[in-house]
């Protein structure tokens, strides 16, 4: 029997994902024998090349995912809203990059190290995670399951990418402006949905999306609610502060973890080390540990500075850094999407 052709769409090819996505289907095998590349209208028309092929960028409409196998969708909350139904009923799989389906119940949310076998149960759309929770369970998972986890205490160091592509632009147009004494007005961060903006260049901005009734940003929030469902565990208790600096890519977090039985570093180490995706860089004599820099359009998520608490024996302090838009976003998906397409 001949093999079945496969039809992947990327919805937000344009954007800061989208673009991350294609680069990486340049490097790695995707059994799929059709693109279509899909933005809003105002980016309709763009010509890309992808595999060596030339492609016209189209406007998304429900009826883009006539014959669509697998849907990739980075194009932000409202349209996920609007357009993963419609892929759906036309027989495609949506793997979603936003925050529209994370909790519903009928949802997997997946990083395919740690809950790969939640895919098998989607009824047609499988999540990805937001990226400061997805290098955060990396790092956490093997710790979990060796030694059991009581609590996490996360503090964020986000690159502007995280935003989209204008927090780029404007983390750039920033600097250069206020090195050259210009005056700079801020449009985009925290939030270009937000009434009050506040410059990143030279800066770092303690919040990141809106503030909740709680008082925690819908940032810290997800990266609550979306631990506690990937790790399947309510009681886990988990606290965040989510942070923007202006770097471009690359998350960087400070997280405090205390497991449920005390365990020397040497365990730590190799219960990392055993972990695939997770690289440790901990050599502090050397001076080695992650730095975004280091981790920039990698697959991986880099640990270090391990530390025992000084009060308590069974906290651990680690550095954990990876590529926002490639194992927070882009390269996660595409290792659902492989999935997905072989299975
Ligand atoms: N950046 C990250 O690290 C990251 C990580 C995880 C998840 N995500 C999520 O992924 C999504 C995209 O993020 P991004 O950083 O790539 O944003 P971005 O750079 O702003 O790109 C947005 C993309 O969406 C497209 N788009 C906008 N409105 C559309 C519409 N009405 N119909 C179809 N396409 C539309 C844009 O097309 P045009 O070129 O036509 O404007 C562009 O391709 C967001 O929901 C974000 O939360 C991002």
């Amino acid at each position: 029997m001949m093999p079945m052709k496969k039809h992947l769409a990327i919805v937000g090819a344009t954007g800061a994902v989208g673009q991350e996505i294609l680069r990486i289907l340049e490097q790695y095998q995707l059994p799929v024998d059709q693109i279509t590349l899909l933005s809003s209208k105002r980016s309709a028309g763009t010509e890309l090349t992808v595999r060596g092929e030339r492609l016209t960028v189209q406007e998304a409409t429900p009826d883009s995912f006539q014959g669509v196998d697998v849907a990739l969708f980075s194009a932000g909350g409202t349209v996920s809203k609007l357009l993963v139904p419609e892929a759906v009923q036309r027989g495609a799989v949506a793997v979603d990059n936003t925050n529209a389906y994370r909790m519903d119940p009928h949802v997997p949310l997946v990083v395919p190290e740690v809950n790969g076998e939640a895919i098998k149960e989607h009824q047609g759309i499988i999540a990805n995670p937001n990226c400061s929770t997805t290098q955060m369970v990396m790092a956490l998972h093997p710790l979990r399951q060796a030694y059991g986890m009581r609590r996490i205490i996360v503090s964020t160091y986000q690159a502007v990418s995280g935003a989209g592509h204008s927090a780029m632009v404007e983390l750039e147009n920033e600097t250069k402006g206020i090195l050259e004494g210009e005056k700079v007005t801020p449009t985009i961060l925290p939030s270009a949905a937000l009434p009050v903006h506040y410059p990143i260049a030279f800066n770092v901005i303690p919040q990141i999306d809106r503030f909740e009734p709680n008082d925690y940003t819908l940032e810290e929030m997800k990266m609550v609610r979306e631990t506690k469902k990937i790790f399947q565990d309510a009681t886990l208790e988990v606290a965040a502060t989510c942070v923007r600096v202006p770097v471009f890519r690359g998350h960087s977090e400070s997280v405090y973890v205390e497991l449920e039985q005390e365990v020397s570093k040497e365990d730590v180490i190799s219960s990392l080390q055993a972990m695939a995706g997770v690289i440790v860089v901990d050599n502090p004599e050397k001076q080695q540990y992650p730095m975004p820099i280091d981790g920039v359009g990698k697959p991986e998520v880099y640990v270090g500075r391990i530390r025992r608490d000084l009060d308590h024996p069974n906290g651990w302090h680690l550095w954990i850094v990876s590529d926002n838009l490639w194992k927070g976003a882009a390269w996660n998906t595409v290792q659902i999407a492989d999935q997905i397409l072989k299975s």
